[in-house]
C-alpha cells in the first residue's frame, strides 16, 4: 500500500497493553510487527515475517532468560535487533527492526519514515499530571484513515452516532483556535434526561452535569485529547489513531483521571472504560456503514475545524 501520512509519529501503543514476555502483533501501514515487552519494561519491534520460512514471529513465545522472540515453526531465536541467536558473537540482524522511540509508557514509531513531525510533549504532560486509569476503546475499525479522523473533528455527530449513550441534544463550540498541526476547541454539550434504568445501566451518567464542558486539543494527525470535568474530577481521554492498512484504523485510548476522593477510582474506573468502548463503538458502527465519499451538499455549523483537517491530510 502507498504510506499514509509518511513522518507522523504514530503512538502504536501505551505499555500497559503489551503485558510482560508476550509477543503483540501491530499493524502500520501495512506492515506486520511483533512487539514485546521485558520485565524491565524494555520494548522491542521487529518484522513480524521470520527470515528463516516466513513465518508470524508473533505467534511464538518469548524466552525470558535470552530475551528473545522464539519462532513458532522451527524455534529459532532473534533478539530485539533482529540478530539470530544461534550462540555465536557478533551475528548481523537478519529481522528488521522497528525503531520505536519510548518516552514514559507510550511508545511511538516513524514506521521507518523521516520524521516530518516531532513526537507531541503532550502526552507526557498528562501522564504526569494524571493518575492512569486505563485503556479503553481499543478496536481495528473497518475504515480509511481520514474517515476515521475526521469523525473525531466533527462538532455535530453527537446528536445521532452517540445519542444512545449521553442523549447529546445540543453540541456548541465556545472558541477554537489553531495553529499548523494543533487546534483547540471548547464546546458544551447539552443532554436530555436520562432514565433511572439508563443511569443505572451507567453510572457515569449520573455524574455528568446536564451542559457538559469539555475542551478538545487535536494533534493533526495521531492524538485527540479530550479534557471533561465530571462530579467526580477531571478526566482526560488521549485518543491514538494510526493506519493499519488502506481500510484499516487502529484507535484506542488513554485514559487519566483526577478522583476527588481516591476511592471513586475503584467506583467509576469500570463504568468509565466500559462508557468509552461504547463511545468508539458507535463511531465504528457509524464509519463502518458510510457509502462511498462524496461531495456533501449540506453545510452545518462547526464544520470548519473538519475542513481544516481533511486539507492538512490532502496537503501532507
Ligand atoms: S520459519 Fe521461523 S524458524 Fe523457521
Ligand atoms: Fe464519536
Amino acid at each position: 500500500m502507498k504510506p499514509i501520512l509518511p513522518g507522523t509519529p504514530w503512538l502504536i501503543a501505551h505499555k500497559s497493553m503489551l503485558g510482560v514476555n508476550k509477543p503483540n502483533k501491530i499493524t502500520l501501514n501495512g506492515k506486520d510487527y511483533v512487539i514485546w515487552q521485558n520485565v524491565k519494561g524494555e520494548v522491542f519491534a521487529l518484522n513480524n515475517i521470520c527470515p528463516h520460512m516466513q513465518a508470524p514471529l508473533s505467534n511464538g513465545w518469548i524466552c525470558e532468560e535470552r530475551n528473545t522472540i522464539v519462532c513458532p515453526f522451527h524455534a529459532l531465536q532473534f533478539d530485539g535487533k533482529g540478530r539470530y541467536q544461534d550462540g555465536k558473537l557478533n551475528n548481523q540482524p537478519l529481522a528488521e527492526s522497528l525503531g520505536l522511540q519510548v518516552i514514559g509508557d507510550y511508545i511511538w514509531t516513524y514506521g521507518g519514515f523521516e520524521p516530518k513531525q516531532e513526537i507531541p510533549e503532550l502526552h507526557q504532560k498528562i501522564a504526569l499530571e494524571y493518575e492512569f486509569l486505563g485503556i479503553a476503546g481499543e478496536k481495528s475499525i473497518q475504515g480509511d484513515f481520514l474517515s476515521n479522523l475526521l469523525i473525531n473533528y466533527d462538532f455535530n455527530h453527537q446528536n445521532g452516532t452517540h445519542r444512545d449513550l449521553f442523549q447529546i441534544v445540543a453540541n456548541k463550540v465556545t472558541a477554537s483556535e489553531k495553529q499548523g498541526y494543533t487546534l483547540k476547541v471548547q464546546q458544551e454539550s447539552t443532554r436530555a434526561n436520562n432514565s433511572f434504568k439508563e443511569i443505572l445501566g451507567n453510572p457515569v451518567l449520573m455524574t455528568i452535569p446536564k451542559i457538559l464542558k469539555t475542551t478538545v486539543e487535536y494533534i493533526f494527525p495521531s492524538t485527540i485529547v479530550l479534557y471533561g470535568k465530571a462530579a467526580f474530577g477531571n478526566f482526560v481521554q488521549v485518543i491514538s489513531l494510526y493506519p493499519e492498512a488502506e481500510e484499516k484504523t487502529k484507535v484506542f485510548e488513554v485514559v487519566f483521571t483526577q478522583f476527588q476522593y481516591p476511592f471513586m477510582k475503584s467506583l467509576f474506573k469500570k463504568s468509565m472504560l466500559k462508557a468509552i468502548d461504547t463511545v468508539v463503538e458507535q463511531d465504528t458502527t457509524a464509519i463502518e456503514n458510510l457509502y462511498p465519499k462524496q461531495q456533501p451538499k449540506i453545510k452545518l455549523p462547526n464544520e470548519d475545524i473538519l475542513h481544516y483537517a481533511e486539507q492538512l491530510y490532502r496537503n501532507w
